[in-house]
C-alpha cells in the first residue's frame, strides 16, 4: 500500500471507532468532517516516511503514529480558527470546523481528536510497550505545555514573544514528534530524526507566513492576512519578504543535510524535496 493510501486508511480506523453508536450524530458527522478530506498530510508522511527509511519494522506502531500526529494537527487547526484565536470562516477550501457545526461541537471535536490521537497508540501498549510508551511521551511533548501546540498558541495571548519559541512551539514541535515518532516505531535513534523534523517544521511555518503574506486565499482554502490583521508576530513582520524567503531556503537545506545516514535516506530526501516544492509560494517562485 503506497504511503497515502496507507495514512487514510489508518485514520479512517481511528474515525470509525470514535463515531459508532452511541456517539451523538452531530459530534460524528463533526469528527468526519474535521479529518476527511485532508489537506497536505505532510506530518504523518513524514512519520511514516521516516518509519519506512529505518526498515519499518512495526507498521501498525508506525500508522498509530502518523494517524496520532494528523488527529493532534487536525484539532490544532480547528483551535486556530476559533472566533477566540484567528476567527477564520474557511480551513482547506471549505467552512471552518465552527462555522459549519457552532463553536460547542468545534471545541467538544477537538477535545475528542487529541483523545483519538494518544489512543491510537496506547491501543498498541501489549505489543510494543517500550516504544508504545516513548511515543506517547513524544506526543504529550509536541501537544501540550511547556513548549508544544497549547503552548505555541498562548503566546499569542503574551505582551512579548519570542518569534523562534512560538513557531517552535506552535508548529515545529510537532514536526519532530512526527519524525521521532516514526524513528521510534522504526526501531532507530531519534535525535538525528528530531533535528531534521524540527527544521522541515521551522521551514513550513516560515512558508506559512510567505503565503499569508503573498498567497491567494483560494489556492490556500483558508483566509489570507491574517498576521498582519491580527499583528501576530511572524517571519516576514521580522525579515520582509526577501527575508524570509532566504530563511525558508536555508532551512530547507539544513533539514535536507540533517537526514541521517540509513538504507532509505533517498526516499526521506525525495519527501522533503516534495514538500519543500510544495511549500514555496507561486509568488515568490515567479519572483526568483
Ligand atoms: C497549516 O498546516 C497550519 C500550519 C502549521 C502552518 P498545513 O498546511 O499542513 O494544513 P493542512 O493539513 O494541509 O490543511
Ligand atoms: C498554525 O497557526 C499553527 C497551529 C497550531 C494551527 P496559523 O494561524 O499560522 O496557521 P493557519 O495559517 O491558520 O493555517
Ligand atoms: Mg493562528
Ligand atoms: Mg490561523
Amino acid at each position: 500500500m503506497d504511503t497515502k493510501a496507507r495514512i487514510e486508511a489508518a485514520l479512517e480506523e481511528a474515525v470509525t471507532q470514535a463515531t459508532l453508536a452511541p456517539c451523538p450524530p452531530r459530534l460524528s458527522e463533526a469528527i468526519a468532517y474535521a479529518v476527511f478530506p485532508g489537506g497536505g498530510r505532510v506530518r504523518p508522511g513524514l512519520c511514516l516516511a521516516v518509519a519506512r527509511a529505518c526498515g519499518d519494522p512495526d507498521p501498525a506502531l508506525a500508522n498509530a503514529a502518523a494517524v496520532a500526529v494528523e488527529l493532534l494537527h487536525c484539532a490544532s487547526l480547528i483551535q486556530d480558527d476559533l472566533p477566540c484565536f484567528d476567527d477564520a470562516a474557511m480551513r482547506r477550501g471549505r467552512l471552518s470546523l465552527h462555522k459549519r457545526f457552532g463553536e460547542e461541537i468545534a471545541i467538544l471535536v477537538g477535545d475528542a481528536l487529541i483523545v483519538m490521537a494518544f489512543r491510537a497508540v496506547a491501543a498498541l501498549v501489549t505489543a510494543s510497550p517500550a516504544k508504545t510508551a516513548a511515543i506517547l511521551s513524544v506526543l504529550a511533548g509536541a501537544a501540550g505545555a511547556p513548549a508544544g501546540i497549547a503552548a505555541g498558541q498562548a503566546w499569542e495571548s503574551e505582551s512579548s514573544v519570542d518569534l523562534a519559541a512560538y513557531h517552535h512551539a506552535k508548529t515545529a514541535a510537532l514536526f519532530e514528534a512526527a519524525a521521532v515518532a516514526g524513528a521510534i516505531a522504526g526501531g532507530a535513534e531519534p535525535a538525528a530524526w528530531r533535528l531534521a523534523g524540527g527544521l522541515l517544521g521551522e521551514a513550513y511555518q516560515v512558508a506559512d507566513d510567505l503565503a499569508d503574506a503573498l498567497g491567494e486565499a483560494r489556492r490556500l482554502g483558508k483566509p489570507i492576512h491574517q498576521d498582519g490583521d491580527k499583528r501576530r508576530p511572524s517571519v516576514v513582520a521580522q525579515l520582509g519578504i526577501e527575508g524570509a524567503g532566504q530563511k525558508l531556503d536555508e532551512l530547507l537545506d539544513r533539514a535536507m543535510q540533517s537526514v541521517p545516514e540509513c538504507p532509505g535516506r533517498p526516499d526521506v530526501e525525495a519527501f522533503l524535496a516534495l514538500t519543500a516544492e510544495r511549500l514555496c509560494p507561486p509568488t515568490l517562485r515567479v519572483a526568483r
